[in-house]
């Protein structure tokens, strides 16, 4: 993501709230949960228009990032796997294979100007999700799903630095991107995930050793208190990470709540239990407040009324990632699930909004359409609500390479691509493609957003 990424449509500011009729939702019956996860998904699907003729598959229309789609293929993927509604499939699986660039690592040419590790990792996501939940592989010629996650992989590897900090990725990966000298946690925490995933899914102990390396540079530095188990959100290699950004995320929470996840149900050493345990203590009352109804709120923009295009749907990847722990952590599934249920029905309850009166917005702690809606309400709602077929159904776990999986590995993928670093840490291809041109319309970008951003303050900004 890029720090240009403030809401900057103005036309429609400040719409006041309509009334509507809630959707209806009553979370121990699996064909209530599946019928209100179609129309939430229905919805958010209608926000895509990469398959029409002439579009391109796999973007989302401004003002939403490249990355956001990739998160969007991913929950649809889930969406499938909780609901068995195939619906969407042949559009997902285009999608998520069109974007994979010329060298079948998430990083097309076209999309440098948004594209940091992070961006990267969520589209990594997907693939790995539909290669453990055994979503129709590709076809023939096509890279396998864990294939075009390894690629992401060792790319992202290939990019750890040790010039100062004392190691970790940056959040950027190209200097012209505001944010090249930031490195924060959904980057490291996104390559955390990754290769615990990887890890469970091949066995194999590189990806293991990765995992730890990452967790071990982030909890030595300011980012990362053990003691506490705060995540802050990043540190500047300016000041060689000596304090931290001390902004509190949901999904910086989740990324390495679920990257532990995976290495205790693979490993099943009990310090990732207990990590789990700590990170815990801190997600559930921080993000779920009692006082604010205990469903999960956006603490750091939600009550003030400023969130970004990005982060309304930060909420739904806590959720996911808080779903998927209690699947391969029986011991933290009652704990997790006391709060999904309850966002679960907030979740729907907060749907009442917009023209067919059941767009979400953000607030669920109240069945009064706050006056917000887009494709990150949208997947948080639709994130909370399928969830509940995991507490009402049996679902097979993700799988791995012996547990039924059929994704091929490729433990090579991505490496001599154009996304792998050169000499100085940058990658070497689009280091030389990248013209005066390009960094000049990402500076302007920058500032556009910022100017919009103290213009627009604290009014809501909708679709
Ligand atoms: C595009 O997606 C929409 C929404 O899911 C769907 O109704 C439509 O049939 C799709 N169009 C094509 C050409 O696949
Ligand atoms: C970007 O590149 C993809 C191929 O990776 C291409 O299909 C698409 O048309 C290009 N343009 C946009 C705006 O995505
Ligand atoms: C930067 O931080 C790393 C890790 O804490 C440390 O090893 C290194 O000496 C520091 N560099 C400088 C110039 O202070
Ligand atoms: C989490 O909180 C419980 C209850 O306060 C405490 O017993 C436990 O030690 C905490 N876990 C960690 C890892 O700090
Ligand atoms: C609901 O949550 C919002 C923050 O998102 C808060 O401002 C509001 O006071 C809460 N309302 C209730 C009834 O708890
Ligand atoms: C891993 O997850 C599976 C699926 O939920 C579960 O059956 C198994 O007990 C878990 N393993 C560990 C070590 O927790
Ligand atoms: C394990 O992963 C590493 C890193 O990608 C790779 O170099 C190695 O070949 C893999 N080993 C096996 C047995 O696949």
């Amino acid at each position: 993501m890029t720090l240009s990424r403030s809401s900057w449509l103005v036309s429609t500011l400040c719409l006041t709230a309509q009334l509507g009729s809630a959707l209806q939702l009553t979370i121990s019956s699996p064909d209530s949960i599946r019928s209100t996860a179609s129309v939430v998904a229905y919805d958010l699907m209608s926000y895509y228009t990469g398959n029409r003729t002439g579009d391109v598959p796999g973007n989302l229309p401004a003002p939403y990032y490249w990355w956001e789609a990739g998160a969007m293929f991913g929950e649809m993927v889930e969406y499938w796997y909780y609901t068995g509604d195939t619906t969407y499939n042949d559009e997902v699986k285009q999608a998520l294979l069109h974007q994979v660039g010329d060298d079948k690592d998430y990083m097309p040419r076209n999309q440098s100007k948004s594209l940091g590790n992070d961006d990267q990792v969520f589209w990594a996501f997907s693939a790995m999700t539909a290669a453990e939940l055994k979503f129709e592989d590709p076809g023939d010629g096509q890279p396998s799903w864990l294939a075009l996650a390894q690629a992401v992989f060792n790319e992202q590897a290939s990019r750890w630095d040790t010039e100062t900090c004392g190691g970790g990725l940056r959040w950027q990966i190209f200097t012209f991107n505001a944010g090249y000298d930031y490195k924060n946690a959904i980057s490291n925490g996104g390559f955390f995930q990754l290769a615990a995933r990887l890890a469970r899914y091949t066995q194999n102990q590189t990806y293991v050793d990765w995992a730890e390396k990452t967790w071990k540079w982030y909890a030595g530095t300011p980012l990362l208190d053990m003691e506490t188990w705060q995540v802050n959100d990043g540190s500047s290699t300016q000041k060689n990470c000596s304090d931290a950004s001390q902004l509190q995320w949901t999904y910086n929470y989740g990324v390495f709540i679920a990257g532990n996840a995976y290495l205790y149900n693979y490993t099943g050493d009990g310090k990732y239990l207990d990590r789990l345990d700590g990170l815990l203590n801190t997600t559930l009352p921080r993000f779920f407040p009692d006082n604010m109804g205990g469903v999960l709120v956006e603490v750091a923009c939600e009550p003030l009324g400023n969130c970004n295009n990005d982060q309304p749907a930060f909420k739904g990847f806590l959720i996911r990632w808080l779903a998927v722990t209690a699947q391969l952590v029986p011991e933290v599934y009652d704990r997790i699930f006391e709060y999904l249920r309850k966002s679960a029905s907030g979740a729907a309850g907060q749907c009442s909004g917009g023209e067919l009166g059941r767009h979400c917005g953000r607030e669920w702690n109240s069945t009064t359409w706050d006056g917000v809606s887009g494709v990150g309400e949208q997947m948080s709602a639709l994130a909370a609500i399928q969830a509940m077929m995991m507490d009402t159904t049996d679902l097979a776990a993700p799988v791995g390479a012996t547990t039924g999986g059929t994704s091929k590995s490729n433990p090579s993928a991505g490496t001599g691509a154009s996304g792998t670093t050169g000499s100085n840490g940058l990658p070497s291809v689009n280091r030389e493609t990248i013209t005066t041109g390009d960094k000049a319309g990402a500076g302007i970008l920058t500032a556009v957003a910022l100017l919009l951003t103290l213009i627009t303050g604290g009014c809501l900004v909708l679709e």
